[in-house]
């Protein structure tokens, strides 16, 4: 089956409360200095007064507003709703559930979080354009929402000054034609030893209810995360490329989940000539996992850097171990 897909808006949401390297110094022993030479990252937001749903609802509304300037689309369009995410605001019911409730969207509609942690969007797309090459609808959201600051110590120098919180959205449009316009595909390699996140596995026994929880947070050995991203992404750049009958040289804009400057800047040299094409916007935001690909579209889209006839590849990598690309003709 071949069919078309298109964008047909975006959006994001972060938290108010900036905290910056600076004001982490205060939380850990580190330096602004090597936390920016170390990761790119200048600043991050993190949720006080927000929380994932309003984050995701805020990020989703905006994509809807921006799809509806197209008189063809109305909200009731969409089929699909997906929140990639690994930090739900509940263990159920999920966010795209709570999402479909606070933006009025129809009952009619296929809603559930994805968990494929930072490469949850890309997981995302694919999924959503699938159900909707299947015959499930012309429209779907799909969100990439999180909130690690609910399982970040920020006094951990391995991973509390990376992470921020933040919601990025996407809807997509299934153009039934001849020409296909998006390519995916992702890897999955169980391994729980340098990526992950105890979650309801927090020591509970059911039969000693005083017994005390350890907090659920996050556990990272970033060296060997480092090395693995550096091979992942440039399979997944290749191999998606040659599936769309491309070279990485037709490629347009390359955007990666922000998880560590140094990562895109390693795999940037492995494509010479190439290495304006690669957007980064980590310094801003820190590494806000799943959302970091949506989040880095919709600027995008406000800098006018998604037009139409370009080319897009977005590619993921994370806790799964999980990384994959989709490639995308505007
Ligand atoms: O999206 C999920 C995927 N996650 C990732 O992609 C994370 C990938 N990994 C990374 O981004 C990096 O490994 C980190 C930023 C987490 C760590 O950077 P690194 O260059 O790999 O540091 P390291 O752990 O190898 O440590 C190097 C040095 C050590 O000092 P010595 O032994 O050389 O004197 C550490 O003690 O840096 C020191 N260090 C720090 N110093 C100040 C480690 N963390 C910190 C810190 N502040 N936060």
């Amino acid at each position: 089956m071949t069919y078309g897909m298109k964008l047909a808006g975006t959006g994001k949401a972060l938290p108010c409360r900036l905290l910056t390297n600076e004001e982490l110094e205060n939380y850990m022993q580190t330096s602004r200095e090597w936390i920016e030479s170390h990761t790119g990252i200048r600043q991050r937001y993190l949720c006080t007064e927000e929380n994932i749903l309003t984050l995701a609802a805020q990020a989703a509304q905006q994509a809807i507003e921006q799809a509806e300037k197209d008189p063809s689309f109305t909200r009731e369009k969409i089929r699909v709703v997906l929140a990639a995410t690994s930090t739900g605001y509940y263990a159920f019911p999920s966010v795209a559930a709570m999402t479909v409730g606070a933006l009025g969207l129809s009952e009619h509609v296929y809603a559930a979080d994805l968990s494929a942690a930072c490469t949850g969007f890309i997981y995302g797309l694919g999924t959503a354009a699938s159900l909707l090459a299947s015959g499930m609808g012309e429209y779907a959201l799909i969100i990439g929402c999180e909130e690690f600051s609910r399982i970040l110590e920020l006094s951990d120098r391995s991973t509390g000054m990376l992470f921020g919180d933040g919601a990025g959205a996407a809807v997509i449009r299934l153009e039934p034609s001849a020409k296909q316009t998006f390519f995916w595909q992702v890897w999955t390699r169980g391994n729980e030893e340098w990526l992950s996140c105890p979650g309801i596995n927090c020591g509970r026994d059911v039969f000693c209810p005083e017994q005390k929880t350890e907090p659920s947070l996050i556990r990272m050995n970033g060296p060997e995360v480092f090395r693995f991203a550096v091979k992942a992404i440039p399979q997944a750049i290749d191999q998606v490329c040659a599936l769309a009958g491309k070279a990485p040289a037709d490629i347009d804009h390359i955007v990666c989940h922000q998880a560590n400057s140094r990562i895109i800047d390693a795999v940037k040299k492995k494509y010479p000539g190439l290495e304006g094409r690669f957007y980064i916007n980590i310094g801003e935001y820190g590494n806000t996992s799943a959302a970091s690909i949506p989040i880095a579209l919709a600027e995008m889209d406000e800098k006018g850097l998604l037009q139409s006839g370009r080319t897009l590849l977005t590619v993921g990598f994370g806790a799964g171990l999980t990384w994959g690309g989709a490639l995308l003709q505007l």
